[in-house]
This record gives C-alpha cells, structure tokens and sequence, in this order.
C-alpha cells in the first residue's frame, strides 16, 4: 500500500498537471507518487479505474505510463483541491494505491 508518511519520507522533485510528484523517480519503471492532499502512488496502482469512476467531484485525470510494469494507464489527481474527503476513492482502490489526508 501507499505510505501514508509520504510527506515525510519522499522528497517533492516534480510538478506535473498542477499536482506535486514526490520521489524518487526514475521513468519509465519509477513513477513515485502524484499529489498531496489526494495522493497517488503510481508505482502501486494498476490502472483499475474505480478511483475515477467514483469519485463525486472528478478529481481524477487518466495518463499514459508507456513502459511501467504495472500497468500503462494511472490516475493523476489534478483537482485534488475539488475532494470533499469521502474516502471512496480509499475504499474502492483494489491495491491501496491511494492515500487522503482529510484537513
Ligand atoms: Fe474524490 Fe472522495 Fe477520493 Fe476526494 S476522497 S478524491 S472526493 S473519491
Ligand atoms: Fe489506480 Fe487504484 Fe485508481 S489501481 S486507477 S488508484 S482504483
């Protein structure tokens, strides 16, 4: 699962479609994760999509990854600053990509 002391552990080395990447990174096998207050770790999602389907205020982009391992579609939380906190995206994602921090 996604380590919910990101900010503490990783390092912000990126800024892509508005949001923060913290890392390290190393394309294309080495993503990190994408986003503070709605974060993604793209080095765990699998591109299931449920994330995007049911988030309420369509805070979720998908990209192309071309080249990593697990899976060539992730989803950048480009309006993070939309979410309401009502954790559904948490809940539905099959391998705990994501983490929010409410307030
Ligand atoms: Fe969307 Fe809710 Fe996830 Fe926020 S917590 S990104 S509002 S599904
Ligand atoms: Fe990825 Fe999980 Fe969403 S696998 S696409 S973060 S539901």
């Amino acid at each position: 699962p996604i380590d919910p002391n990101f900010e503490t552990n990783c390092k912000p080395v990126d800024e892509e479609d508005g949001v923060t990447v913290w890392g390290p990174v190393d394309p294309p096998e080495k993503l990190g994760i994408h986003g503070t207050h709605v974060a993604v770790d793209f080095d765990i999602c699998i591109g299931d999509g449920a994330c995007l389907e049911d988030c309420p205020v369509d805070v979720f982009s998908w990209v192309d990854t071309p080249g990593h391992p697990e899976s060539e579609v992730k989803v950048q939380p480009a309006r993070e600053d939309q979410c309401i906190d009502c954790m559904l995206c948490v809940d539905v994602c099959p391998v705990d990509a994501i983490d929010v921090d409410p307030g």
